[in-house]
């Protein structure tokens, strides 16, 4: 089934510039999976995807098909505290795991590291609770942003300049996370 491509499925008002169009995603998105099936192949049984709610729903839902082994998927919701459009790095957690990860090899999926303090407080969290192994998987990466050194993305789908991003799982005000393709939004 094809999904029905850009631009015609667009916004009316200052629509969204395409930036990393449905095929490119679903190559590079097949790369990945190709990447950790061959990482965890002995591992499969005890491999669980972690999905960081919401915007990765999209990407896991394709990656996990992309990874011919019998893994688990599990979710956290996360917050940031305080200011709503910038990153603090305090985050609180608003729906936890529904079972424990230790001892299991574990691959946080993200859709974007932007300043990595989100990324950063997840994985220290996710460390005390002693999985066998700890991984982050992210779709997308704004490197002229990163404020932590210390965050390493062991797969990696793009690079994206500093703009503002939307589609594929990353939302304007939580609206557009459907678009099949990323864009970002003009002027910003
Ligand atoms: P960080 O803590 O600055 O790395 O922020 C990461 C989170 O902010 C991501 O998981 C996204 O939910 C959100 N975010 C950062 N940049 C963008 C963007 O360009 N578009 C949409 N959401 C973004
Ligand atoms: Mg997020």
């Amino acid at each position: 089934m094809a999904f029905p491509s850009p631009p015609s499925w667009n916004r009316q008002d200052k629509p969204f510039v395409e930036l990393i169009g449905t095929e490119a995603l679903q190559t590079r998105i097949a790369e990945l999976g190709a990447e950790i099936a061959r990482d965890y192949a002995e591992y499969g049984d005890e491999l669980i995807l972690l999905g960081v709610l919401k915007g990765s729903v999209i990407f896991l839902a394709d990656l996990a098909r992309y990874i011919p082994l019998p893994l688990s998927l599990d979710f956290i919701g996360i917050a940031s505290y305080g200011d709503e459009t910038q990153s603090t790095g305090v985050v609180k957690i608003t729906q936890d795991l529904t079972r424990p990860i230790e001892h299991k090899h574990v691959i946080v999926v993200e859709d974007i590291v932007d300043t990595g303090l989100t990324v950063h407080y997840l994985m220290n969290n996710l460390a005390t609770r002693h999985p066998a192994s700890l991984k982050l998987c992210s779709l997308l990466h704004k490197p002229s942003r990163t404020l932590r050194d210390e965050v390493t993305i062991d797969y990696l789908g793009f690079t994206v300049p500093n703009k503002f991003v939307v589609g594929f799982g990353l939302d304007v005000a939580q609206k557009y996370r459907n678009l099949p393709y990323i864009g970002y939004v003009p002027g910003e």
